[in-house]
């Protein structure tokens, strides 16, 4: 087992990692607990698979918690879903020492994380992620959010779990497209913030897409330790925590232009990181080569470097009407070299077409 320390003063906590931890919770949630209620929620594919040795654990030490299910996906980030769950928390009678306790992927441990933010002022929170996404990436730093109907992630905030337990056993069960999405977020901290990590990725890429459980224990506790060391240094997004967002800015146009069905989050940063890696490299920050090298890596995680149907021009306004935009200028996380990146201004628009125009078939 390891333990990675998020370093945020009296908000801190801990991270531990390891095979087969779901089933022992109970001793590392319990002091979380106190006398309070602990409400559990979660989604019916994961609670089929795991909920019952959490439940055994908790009920080891004595914790019978409230289990909320709630539905699959980015369903379970509604603002109908959210009241559901306090709904069912007030029916409880859950107090102001509730613990909120997520297992699952990145969806539910948002709502969990609105939940746990928002309910009675802000409760605890435990996140217990169960997909590769939420492990390296979702279920550190304290985002959460809900999806309003006309924009994802629009109604959110920063509060911070007090424990995350990432069980590397539970990835074995992940659907292959699950999987390549956590790759691709573990190919990013690579790209832009470790250059050993890229080459631990680019030593045993097939491994990892088939989950060796070696191999995506080490590549998760590396990730975790970025992701821990960027939030700490930023928790609120205003400097470092935004080199997190390589791939991200032409991603999210994607799968905006898209619909938010025509390729999943991993699959439209990986074109997004081709696209602004290739923006990187017009601005002489990167070599071709270095593009090269990120196509490629990109492409043995079995995850799409083009994309069909969309143009430039249709990218570009949706990346102008981004949250993140100040100004009218758009703003990139670009790698200056692989494992390391700046974040800059971009006004050339002939310039982001052309690299976009490079991924892009019409
Ligand atoms: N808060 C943040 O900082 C942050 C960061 C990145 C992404 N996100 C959010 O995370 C969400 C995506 O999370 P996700 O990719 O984990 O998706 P998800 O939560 O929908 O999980 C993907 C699927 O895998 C299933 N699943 C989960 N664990 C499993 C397991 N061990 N075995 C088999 N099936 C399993 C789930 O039930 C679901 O069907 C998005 O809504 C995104 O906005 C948040
Ligand atoms: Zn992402």
């Amino acid at each position: 087992m390891r333990q990675i320390s998020v370093r945020l003063g009296d908000r801190g906590y801990l991270v531990m990692i390891g095979a087969g931890l779901l089933s022992g919770v109970g001793e590392a949630v319990r002091p979380l607990v106190g006398g309070g209620k602990a409400v559990l929620v979660t989604v019916p594919p994961v609670r089929e698979l795991y909920l019952q040795s959490v439940l055994d654990s908790l009920a080891d030490v004595g914790v019978q918690p409230l289990v909320v299910t709630v539905p699959d996906g980015e369903d379970a980030k509604t603002p109908r879903t959210y009241l559901d769950v306090v709904g069912r928390m007030l029916d409880a009678e859950a107090g102001r020492d509730a613990l909120v306790i997520s297992l699952g992927g990145g969806c539910v441990g948002d709502l969990a994380g609105f939940v746990a933010s928002t309910y009675m002022r802000g409760v605890g929170l435990v996140h217990l992620p169960t997909t590769l996404l939420a492990q390296v990436d979702s279920s550190i730093g304290g985002k959460s959010a809900l999806n309003h109907p006309r924009a994802k992630n629009l109604i959110g905030s920063f509060h911070q779990p007090e424990l995350v337990i990432a069980d590397t056993r539970v990835l074995r069960t992940l659907p292959p497209k699950e999987a390549r999405c956590g790759l691709a977020e573990v190919l990013k901290y690579g790209a832009i913030l470790d250059s050993e990590l890229f080459g631990i990725l680019e030593g045993k890429a097939e491994e990892a897409l088939g989950l060796n459980e070696g191999i995506l224990e080490e590549i998760v506790c590396r990730s975790i330790e970025i992701k821990a060391r960027v939030v700490g240094a930023d928790e609120m997004d205003r400097g470092g925590r935004m080199l997190l967002n390589f791939g991200h800015t032409v991603g999210h146009a994607i799968e905006s232009a898209t619909g938010y069905t025509g390729y999943s989050h991993g699959e439209a940063v990986a074109i997004g990181m081709v696209a602004e890696a290739r923006i990187a490299a017009k601005l002489g920050m990167i070599s071709d080569g270095e593009v090269e090298r990120i196509v490629r890596l990109a492409t043995r995680l079995g995850l799409p470097t083009r994309a069909s149907g969309i143009t430039a021009d249709e990218l570009i306004g949706l990346m102008h009407s981004d949250k993140k935009v100040r100004g009218g200028e758009l703003r990139f996380a670009l790698p200056d070299a692989i494992g390391s990146g700046v974040v800059v201004g971009v006004t050339d628009r002939g310039l982001i077409n052309e690299a976009l125009s490079g991924v892009l078939e019409y």
